[in-house]
């Protein structure tokens, strides 16, 4: 099963693709995980990609579809993955499209997690994040068992650079001019579906489950 998830940053790609990974046996693999990964253990992608990350721009195309190319050859991918914050611009959908033509293959399920900006903006000032195992938490909705402590690996939780106020808006602004085109591309492909992201967690997820299922 081959799953993109898409939506605006805060949309809550991340909790349903965990979701989606755990329920169906198959890898999450967030982009934004990875370069968060690579700028923690200091590698060359990672400060190249911390530049642009924390002006919440996008991290140039050749810098991320190799990199999602080549995680596909570990034999965990043999039965698909969730997709989560890739693609991300219409070049990468291509990109993408190709590498799966090449091993006459293709995307399934383009899942789009629809939230109005507004409460983007304020679901990301209360978001916390582990940046050791990728979890995340809401100081509100979500909130670790001990305050400011991951409930999985006992690591300290932030606030991402790229969660602050003036960023978020950036991020939005971005994400409507270079994102939000693939809904579009993916309806063209008749594999959108779009999910309400102002439900639950739960409720979403139910959704997002029927949504695959009942096709
Ligand atoms: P990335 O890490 O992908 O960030 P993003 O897309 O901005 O998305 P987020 O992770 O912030 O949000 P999400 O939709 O996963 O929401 P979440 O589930 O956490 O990318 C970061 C940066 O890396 C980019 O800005 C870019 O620079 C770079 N990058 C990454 N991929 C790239 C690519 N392909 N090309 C170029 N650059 C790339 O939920 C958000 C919060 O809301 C959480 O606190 C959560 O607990 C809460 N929440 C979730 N669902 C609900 C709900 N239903 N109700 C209430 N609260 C909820
Ligand atoms: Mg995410
Ligand atoms: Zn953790």
């Amino acid at each position: 099963m081959k799953i993109i998830m898409l939506g605006a940053p805060g949309a809550g790609k991340g909790t349903q693709a965990k979701r989606l990974a755990a329920k169906y046996n198959i890898p999450h693999i967030s982009t934004g995980d990875i370069f968060r990964a690579n700028i923690k253990n200091n590698t060359e992608l990672g400060n190249k990609a911390k530049v642009y990350m924390d002006q919440g721009l996008l991290v140039p195309d050749e810098l991320v579809v190799d990199l999602v190319v080549d995680r596909f050859k570990n034999p965990d991918c043999a039965n698909g993955y969730v997709l989560d914050g890739f693609p991300r611009t219409i070049p990468q959908a291509e990109a993408l499209d190709k590498a799966l033509a090449n091993n006459q293959d293709a995307v399934e399920y383009a899942i789009d997690v629809d939230v109005p900006d507004e409460v983007i903006i304020d679901r990301m000032a209360g978001r916390r994040a582990c940046l050791n195992c990728g979890a995340t938490y809401h100081t509100i909705t979500i909130p670790p068992k001990k305050e400011g402590i991951c409930d999985i690996c006992d690591s300290p939780l932030v606030l991402r650079e790229d969660d602050k106020p003036e960023t978020v808006k950036k991020r939005l602004t971005v994400y409507h001019e270079q994102t939000q085109p693939l809904i579009e591309y993916y309806s063209n492909k008749g594999i959108l579906k779009s999910v309400d992201g102002t439900k639950t967690m739960d409720e979403a997820f139910e959704e997002v489950v029927l949504l695959i299922e009942g096709n």
